[in-house]
This record gives structure tokens, sequence and C-alpha cells, in this order.
């Protein structure tokens, strides 16, 4: 089977055109779209991925301040700054770019573990105002996303959760995603069940009543063992950060497979060739669609 290549540099380049117009449009209404992000600066991951975003920002005419702190910053002083930055008009959007899990535990004592970073994570995405919420991380949009109404709520979907539908959109070449999952009964995996990708990615397919499974190790491991593997899926939505984590013998033949991981791959690349349908790249699949969906988020915000 011809696998295609999703090309999410060129899907972004169209967007990018179209979301120029509007917020030139916007420009001629005297409104400059400003988006505020809040970087922890020992996380190189989150360094890259706020440059090309500033980038993405400066081409279209959107403002892109960054605000750095350290992961050992003490959290009152974070929060300050993005009480400061809800009150400011000028400001319209805000985003807080998740450091990598390993980065903020290796910088504390090795008796924090992994709920003190969720917990200190939350602490931070439930402060950003619900309006200028353009990466979707307040939890109550998780919910709005799980009822079915974060659009009619003013909310977005997480800038990635938005990325993987557009490449879904164009593996399957239709503006009616949900409507084609659905009639053709085509079932999707997302592995990986964090509140960036795989937890709304998950709501919004339950919400539009798609089959659609969440897994994580424990289940992925048991898959295996049961030799199942991934062979029930058409869908397979990968965002777990083990490099290579799934490899082609997983799936069956004509699945359609979106690969988050950064900075490398969770997809076999060699091995998925060939059986897939459709496989998006890393580098240039998701990663310059995030970019220009949280642009769009942005302009979306505004309206
Ligand atoms: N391209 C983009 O724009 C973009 C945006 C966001 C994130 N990412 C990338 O996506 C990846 C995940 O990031 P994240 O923030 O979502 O990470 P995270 O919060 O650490 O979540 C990782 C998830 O992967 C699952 N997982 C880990 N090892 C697994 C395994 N061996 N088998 C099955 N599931 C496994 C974990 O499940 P358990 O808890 O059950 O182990 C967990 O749910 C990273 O590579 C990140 O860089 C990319």
């Amino acid at each position: 089977m011809q696998t295609q290549i999703l090309d999410g540099y060129k899907l972004a380049e169209q967007f990018q055109k179209q979301l120029k117009v509007e917020v030139d449009a916007l420009s001629e209404q005297g409104i400059k779209p400003t988006v505020a992000a809040i970087l922890f600066r020992e996380d190189t991951g989150s360094q890259l991925y706020t440059q090309l975003k500033k980038e993405m920002a400066l081409s279209l005419g959107i403002e892109y301040r960054v605000f750095e702190f350290s992961v050992l910053d003490k959290i009152e002083n974070v929060l300050a700054k993005i009480k400061e930055l809800n009150q400011q008009i000028e400001i319209t959007g805000i985003i807080i770019q998740k450091p990598w899990r390993k980065t903020w535990v290796d910088a504390h004592d090795s008796e924090i573990n992994k709920e003190a970073f969720n917990s200190w994570w939350e602490e931070l995405v439930v402060t950003i105002a619900i309006e200028k919420d353009i990466d979707g991380l307040h939890p109550s949009n998780l919910l709005a996303i799980q009822q079915g109404e974060w659009r009619e709520k003013g909310r977005v979907l997480p800038a990635t959760c938005q990325a993987v539908l557009r490449l879904l959109e164009l593996a399957f070449q239709t503006d009616h995603l949900f409507s084609k999952l659905r009639t053709e009964q085509l079932k999707t995996i997302i592995i990986g069940k964090s509140d960036l990708l795989g937890q709304p990615l998950h709501a919004v397919m339950t919400s539009k009543n798609c089959m659609v499974e969440m897994i994580g190790s424990k289940e992925l491991s048991k898959r295996i063992e049961d030799k199942v593997f991934l062979k029930d899926a058409d869908v397979v939505v990968t965002a777990t950060g083990k490099y290579h984590l799934i490899n082609g013998s997983f799936l069956k033949t004509g699945t359609v497979v979106i690969d988050v991981g950064e900075p490398r791959g969770d997809a076999d690349q060699a091995s998925v060739m060939g059986i897939a349908a459709a496989l998006s790249p890393v580098p240039g699949g998701v990663g310059p669609m995030t970019v220009i969906s949280l642009m769009e988020n942005t302009i979306e915000l505004l309206k």
C-alpha cells in the first residue's frame, strides 16, 4: 500500500494565508492581537516551540510577548504574572508553555513526583482567564468539550487537538470528519492521556459519537501481550514521547497514523510505510499545524 505523507508544513501554509487576511482586517479596525506566553527557561523543547510560535505570530502581525520563569520560581510569582496578564486589556491571549515533566522533576528534589507536577500545572492553568485561554488549557474547557458545547461557550480546542483533527481531515479528504468516522464506523485509538491532547481529543470524538478509545502504558502492554496490538484501529493518534513505540506490525493495513511525539516520532516511520494509508511525519506533521492552530485560536477568541 502507498502511504500518504501528511505534509503539515504545506497545510499550515494554507491556513497561514487565510489567517493573514483576518489579522490584516483586524489591524484596519485598529485591533492588534497580542499573545502573552509564559516560558520555563530550563525546558529546551519549550524554548524551541516558543521561538517557532513567536516567528509565526510575527509573520501574521500578531504580537507575541514572552515572560520567562524558572521551574524553581515560587508558584506565587508565576500566578501573579498570569493574574496581571488577565487584567491587561491589550493582552488578547495567554499560553503557558508546558515544560516536559522530567525537566520539572529533575530540577526539584527527588521526593517530588508526577502528582506534584500535575498539581503545579493545574494551579497555573486554572488561573488563566477563560476568555484569554487560547490553548484551551483551563479544566472547565474539557467539560465544555465533553458536553459538545465548546463553540457555543466561546471556547477553543487545544491547539494540538485541533492540529490532529486538521491532519485527519487531510488524510480522509473531508470537511466532515466526524460524520465520516461515524457513518463508516471507523475506530480511533489515542495513545497518551495528557490534557494537551489525549483527553480533549477523546472528549471531542466522544461528544460527536465517534468510536474512540484512549490508552496508556498499561493498556498498550496488555494489547501487545494479547497480540491484539492496534489491529482494531482505523486511526491511531500517538502522543507519548516514546521514540519508535509504534511499529508497523502493530497496525492493520490502511490505518491512518498521526504522530504527535516530539522531538522524535512515536512511530517507526520506516516500518509504518507501506502499511498505513497515511502518516504524519515528525518533524513536519503535527508540529507546524499546532503552531498555526494556536494563532487561529487567538483570532477566534477575539471574535
Ligand atoms: N507536536 C506538538 O505540537 C506536541 C504538543 C504537545 C505534546 N507533544 C508531544 O507529545 C508527547 C506527549 O506529551 P505530553 O505532554 O502529552 O506527555 P505526558 O503528559 O507525559 O503524557 C504521556 C502519555 O503517554 C503515555 N505513555 C507513556 N509511555 C507509554 C507507553 N510505553 N505506552 C503507552 N502509553 C504511554 C502515558 O500514559 P501512562 O501514564 O499510562 O504511562 C501518558 O498518558 C511528547 O513527545 C510531547 O513532546 C507534541
